[in-house]
Parts: structure tokens; sequence; C-alpha cells
């Protein structure tokens, strides 16, 4: 069978805002310690982070790595992670049931971005918290000097601001499992008044509403249209989350839940400008899709984790090479997107559901899911433009008309290279494709990156890695058209310059 695709270059979506490859980084299980923190790991820095996960990290070129929370954030007292390490106290952390040892907070995580090259995304307490500890919190972080919370952080080591510009609204609101849950009305109200004293302490910051937990709450869009009403005029962003699994092990219909995701983010822009229209307002709310992955393998092993112990293996999935072709695609869908969706997160990033594994006791590895992520971030940066593709489809259990081709398209004006990211979903056969590439003159193939498997359940180890990528790919030019084949089941990278 065979695919068509039209790439213009006046075919523009949007320019892509890099922080549309971050990532983040709970207190949860060993996403800190033994993930990013271990001080007697062989491979830890002088402030105890390890060097093996810094250079995967960097590797991936995060941009921005949201913090601290996640469910933990709704009970979390910011200043129990702040200032001198012995006078921390353990806390019971309620949304994990595990002891919070606070030997890493807001300062250490900075450093630790600082580290990696990223930036903060900072999440404040809505749960238990409110106003009072969030327009402190923001004082203590970015406020210069001379006040108490400022000089607090002086005091503690820290001169400059970290000046941390994208901060949330609380994490999952809607949800009963949060701790502090709210309905609609009581989330509206307190964020917005959140905000504006946030705001009045830091007028430069960015803030992200909590929108909900995932398209299948049985609030969700009312969720969105309730909360916007009240912070429309003080937040930039409202955040989704969707996390997907393969539970009935029927790999058609998993790999169409992309799907799923285009049609919840045309839910949450509609929902946004039909707040807009009411409002008669002039602003555009965008959307950070801040919680997005594949999530389901660790659920069952989870159960048996002992309550109240220290960073136990919690959500630990290990990634089939499946899961691996979903995220690539989950990435297109946003790309296709990037005129709205303009910060999102992997989550997570290092242990918990992430594309970085460790052992505490021996080295770091790379899962499935890194390779789309690493390659879409690497070089999925510039505009991205809407490719008019049309391909045979096919029908699954929850799905109709599912093209087999699902792709995203990317060009790089600095550099001059066109990309094309690709994956074709089909469980038996390659997909020839057309790709009319015409308005970009004079380009030639650099590399064909594919990954494939025959294996749809193939897994990395620290000893073995049966999925990575090899740029075997078959695609080459002629008269204005790029011409491949994409394997049977593949993600694949088509760049040209
Ligand atoms: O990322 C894991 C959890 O998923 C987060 O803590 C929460 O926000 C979501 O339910």
């Amino acid at each position: 069978s065979k695919a068509r695709m039209v790439v213009d270059k006046d075919f523009v979506i949007s320019e892509i805002d890099k922080r549309i490859y971050g990532s983040f980084i709970e207190h949860l299980g060993r996403a800190v310690y033994g993930g990013i923190f271990q001080p007697d790991h062989p491979s830890a820095d002088e402030n105890g982070f390890r060097e093996d996960v810094a250079e995967l990290v960097k590797e991936l070129q995060v941009p921005i790595v949201r913090y601290p929370g996640g469910n933990m954030v709704s009970a979390y007292n910011w200043e129990d992670g702040v200032g001198p390490l012995e006078n921390r106290p353990k806390r019971l952390e309620l949304a994990w049931r595990v002891i919070e040892t606070n030997q890493v907070g807001t300062n250490e995580f900075v450093d630790w971005t600082k580290k990696v090259n990223a930036e903060v995304m900072m999440a404040v307490n809505l749960g238990t918290r409110g106003i009072d500890a969030a327009r402190n919190f923001i004082e203590y972080c970015n406020h210069p000097g001379g006040t108490y919370w400022s000089d607090l952080r002086k005091e503690h080591g820290y001169e400059e601001p970290h000046n941390i510009k994208t901060w949330c609204l609380g994490n999952e609101m809607d949800g009963p499992w949060q701790v502090g849950h709210k309905t609609a009305e009581e989330y509206g109200r307190l964020a917005a008044e959140t905000a504006k004293a946030m705001r009045l302490v830091d007028p430069s910051i960015e803030l992200v509403s909590c929108g909900s937990s995932s398209a299948q709450m049985p609030t969700f869009p009312e969720w969105e249209a309730t909360t916007l009403d009240h912070t429309y005029d003080h937040v930039d962003y409202i955040s989704l989350h969707q996390y997907y699994g393969n539970r009935d092990g029927d790999t058609a219909n998993y790999l169409a839940l992309s799907l799923d995701m285009d049609n919840f983010i045309k839910t949450v822009i509609s929902t946004c400008d039909y707040i807009k229209a009411k409002k008669r307002s002039k602003k555009t709310i965008n959307l950070s899709f801040d919680e997005w992955n594949v999530w389901f393998h660790s659920n069952e092993e989870d159960k048996e984790i002992e309550p109240w112990s220290v960073a136990p293996p919690q959500l630990e999935d290990v990634y089939t090479f499946e899961d691996a072709l979903l995220v690539g695609s989950m990435l297109n869908t946003m790309l296709r997107h990037s005129d709205r969706v303009k910060i999102a997160a992997m989550a997570q990033l290092v242990n918990v559901i992430a594309p970085i594994m460790t052992k505490n006791d021996g080295g770091a590895w790379k899962q499935t899911i890194f390779y789309p992520y690493y390659y879409t971030s690497v070089y999925g940066r510039g505009v991205a433009l809407n490719p008019v593709i049309n391909s045979p489809k096919y029908d699954s259990k929850d799905f109709t008309d599912v093209p087999y081709l699902d792709s995203s398209v990317v060009y790089n004006e600095e550099k001059e290279e066109l990309v094309i990211f690709a994956t074709n979903r089909h469980l038996e056969n390659g997909l020839n494709v057309d790709i009319d590439i015409r308005s970009f003159e004079g380009m030639e193939l650099i590399e064909h990156v594919v990954l494939e498997n025959d294996n749809p359940k193939a897994v990395n180890t620290l000893e073995n890695e049966q999925v990575k990528p090899h740029k075997g790919g078959k695609s080459y030019l002629e008269d204005g058209k790029l011409v491949g084949v994409l394997p049977k089941m593949s993600w694949n990278m088509i760049r040209l310059k």
C-alpha cells in the first residue's frame, strides 16, 4: 500500500515553542532519590547529582522540567525543602504514601536544572494550601532581596533570585484522589486569586491553570469551561494530562490512541475559545500538555509496595517497542497543534514512567521511548509545517479510519533543514510513501533514522538494548519528491538539507 504527502514551506502551523519538549520530575519513587540525586553513587558530583543521569538528560535537550509534583505537590510544604539539610523534616508524603526526607528541595532542584541546561516549571500547592503559601514561595524564589522571604533565600546561599518564569497553579485539582480536591467553582476562584497575588509579586511570570486529569474524566470539559470562567484574565495556559496503556494487548487499537490525544487537544482549544468568545476577550489561552506518556505496565506491582518507605521503586514502567511508537505519534500530534500547545512535559524523566532508568547500585540506560523523544526534541526545532497526508486507513476496536501513516514536519530555518517524523502503524506491511517537497529546492537527504523491531514487546535493560535506532532507512529523492519505505511498525525520522 502507498501513502502520499505534500510538504510545503508555506503551510506553516507555527513557530515551535521549545518548551513543548519539556519533562517532569516529581518527588515520587526513585525519580529524585536514586534518580537525579544519589550522593553515595560512584557517578555523583560534589552536590550528589548523578552524572550518568545528567548526561542522558542533556542528550535529550530537555528545555524545561516541571517540579515538584504531581500529586505530591498537593500536600507539600515548600518550606520543608529549603535551608540547612539537618533541619529539614521527614514527612509523611500523602499522595504516594512514602516518607519524604526533603534532602532535595527547591534550591537543589534549581541547581540541578542549571547542570542539565533546563528551566524550571514550578508548581504551587493548591490542595492543602493556597494564596499565602504561594505568594511567600514566589517571593522566596523570584524577589531580588530586602524582604523576609527573599532574604531567607540569600541566607540559604542563593544571593540571586531564581527568576522562575513558568508556574503551575496546583496539580490535577479535578481528581478525587488529589489531596484537597476541589470542585471547578472552588478551584477556579482559588486559582484566580492565587494567580493575582503571585503576579503582584512578579508580573513577569507565566501561569498554568489546571485542566482535566484526562479526557476520560466525567467532569471534562465542563471543568475547563467553569474554571476558565474564573481564571481567564489571570492565566496564560491551561493544562492537559493524558496517559495511555495497552491493557488488552490490542496493538492496532493501542497505536491509534494518539487520535484520542488529538481529539482531547481540539476539545480543550474549543473550550478555551468558547470562554474567549463569552468574555469578548482578545486574549488567547494556550495549552500546556504537562503530563503525557504511556503508563500501565507497573500498575499491579505498585499495589504491593509497603507504605511509608523512602524512595521505593514506584511507577517503574519498563517500556516496550510498541510504546515507543505511540510516544512518537503523541509527539507528532502535539507538533501538529504547536500553534496552541506551547508547553508539554513527558511524564516523567527518570525511573518513574520515564525514558531514563537507573539502578541504585549500577548505571543508567535508555528505555525504548527515549528514542522518539530524543530525535524529536533535538531535531524538531523551528517551524512546524502542516503535512497534507493521504494514507490508507484501518479500523480498530475504538477507532475508525486510522491512517497507517502518522507524521509531523519541522523546518529549521537556521540550519535550513527539513525534518519529517513518521510512524507506520501497519503491523504487517511496510508503507511506501511519496512526499512532495517541491517547494524546497535543492534539498539532499542527510539521514533516514528508523526505529523498528520484529517484537512489539521488546524492551531495553542496562545490559541489553534490544530497541535502538539504525540509520539504514530506505528513501531517496526523485524529481522534487522524497520516495521512501517505512518498515512495518516503525518510527522514522527523515532529515534533509
Ligand atoms: O505522573 C504521575 C502522576 O500522574 C502525577 O503525580 C499526577 O499528576 C498524575 O496523576
